[in-house]
């Protein structure tokens, strides 16, 4: 079936931010469209999101341009294409654009097509995203969640340094039950901190925005909610990090204001080998800076065949980032964010790569999010095995945890989960 027309138009982010929503029609009048999110903490390697920069206009961050150049460049390039050759289709928005990072067209102008294209061709077929996306038919594995407890960093106005403390259900031997142990944590969570008068706010994906002393408060409240709620710490449920460490790095240092601390890179491995030792902790996402090459290696070598060592502005989704990586050892998992680098078709590569390596890919949302569900899809149909949307609150994160189970009852009776099991593959890497 053949594209008959591409448009865009500006919509809002769960930030209340413009973004680019793109819709492609078919010459069988199906409609398909694309919802860009976007970042708060963006790495520096990502491809570029364009925004007009006019401080008249949403204080500079509308996205007029990039909705301009999908009229003007992607569309007429685009019309009378076949909607099922998204790898092809993707190659030409790339050589359109004819830049590194995707900085003439924009990323969220071509990923807000890229993910129409997908949708029209899904609706096409009849059948869900999960299905039409999936590289091959085995697509089953229902995601292990990261849900956010605890928010701070960039989407907290830095009132903690560490960005998440995340909570992983390993124990859970169902979907349906990593959510209802959520649940229970999250309003024991609530209690506890209301209570001691703790609660500031939200933070930016939904989670709690509590005014502690140290982050060590933070650590010890998590696993005393934990074990309030009535699960084993580390056991039944564990912590995932998000240090998103690049930034808190500024010449040569790493820069924790709450705990009144700064570190050298080898100090700072320390702290974070030290956390990873004294706390339940399973995962944690760039505990480095994205060029603190030496500092990832020597993490990844010590713990990475029992934690989760995920590279998120280490890699930004980035192909030649993941080989580097992949070549020397500096990680065991890559988070996967669809506008960090533009295409669907380039974010599928990007999964494949990780996992013929061995490593786990942990599909993400971007802290400025929307009410589309697409990432849910992604996970699904790569068997990726992991999910990281924010918290456990508010429509624009549970719309993502809603759709899987809709994907589960989708494949009746299909479905797989191997939860907190997907980590023994860790066990395999070889870390020298
Ligand atoms: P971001 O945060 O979307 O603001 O980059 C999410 C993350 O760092 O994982
Ligand atoms: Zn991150």
């Amino acid at each position: 079936m053949k594209i008959l027309s591409v448009d865009a138009y500006q919509i809002f982010d769960s930030r209340g931010q413009p973004t680019v929503e793109a819709v492609v029609i078919l010459e069988n009048g199906v409609q398909g469209i694309g919802l860009v999110p976007s970042g708060a903490s963006t790495g520096q390697f990502e491809a570029l999101e364009l925004r007009d920069g006019d401080k008249a206009r949403f204080l500079g961050k509308s996205v007029y341009q990039a909705i301009t150049n999908i009229k003007t460049e992607l569309a007429p390039a685009l019309k009378g294409k076949s909607v099922n050759q998204q790898s092809e289709l993707d190659k030409l928005m790339c050589e359109i654009d004819g830049t590194a990072n995707k900085s003439r067209l924009g990323a969220n102008a071509i990923l807000g097509v890229s993910l129409a294209i997908a949708d029209a061709n899904a609706k096409n077929h009849g059948l869900p995203l999960f299905k039409t996306l999936s590289p091959n038919c085995s697509a089953n594995l229902l995601p292990l969640p990261e849900i956010q407890l605890v928010g701070g960093g960039a989407h907290a106005q830095w009132r903690t340094d560490i960005q998440d403390f995340l909570l992983i259900v390993n124990g859970a031997k169902t979907y349906n039950e990593t959510l209802e142990v959520t649940y229970n944590i999250y309003r024991t969570a609530e209690m506890m901190l209301k209570e001691r008068g703790l609660l500031a706010g939200a933070a930016d994906e939904g989670g709690f925005w509590p005014t502690f002393d140290s982050h060590e408060a933070i650590f010890e409240f998590v696993v005393e909610a934990i074990a309030m709620a009535g699960y084993q710490p580390g056991i039944e449920v564990s912590i995932s990090l998000d240090i998103a460490a690049s930034d808190l790095y500024a010449n040569g240092r790493y820069h924790l204001p709450l705990d009144g601390k700064s570190y050298t890179s080898e100090e700072f491995l320390a702290l974070m080998l030290d956390w990873c030792e004294r706390y339940p902790v399973l995962s944690i996402e760039d505990p480095f800076a994205d060029t603190d090459f030496a500092a990832w290696k020597a993490f990844t070598h010590a713990v990475g065949d029992r934690i989760q060592v995920i590279g998120d502005d280490l890699f930004t989704t980035n192909l030649t980032r993941i080989e580097l990586g992949i070549e020397q050892k500096l990680a065991n998992s890559v988070l996967i964010k669809l506008n960090q680098v533009g295409t669907v078709s380039e974010t599928l590569q990007a999964i494949a790569m990780t996992q013929e390596a061995g490593w786990l890919p942990v599909v993400s949302a971007r802290s400025g999010e929307t009410e589309d569900a697409f990432i849910s899809h992604l996970a699904v149909a790569t068997n990726s095995g992991q999910l990281k949307v924010g918290s456990f609150t508010r429509s624009e994160r549970m719309v993502k945890w809603n759709e899987v189970i809709r994907i589960e009852r989708a494949l009746e009776g299909q479905a797989n989960f191997v939860g907190g099991d997907i980590f023994n593959k860790l066990r395999e890497l070889e870390l020298v």
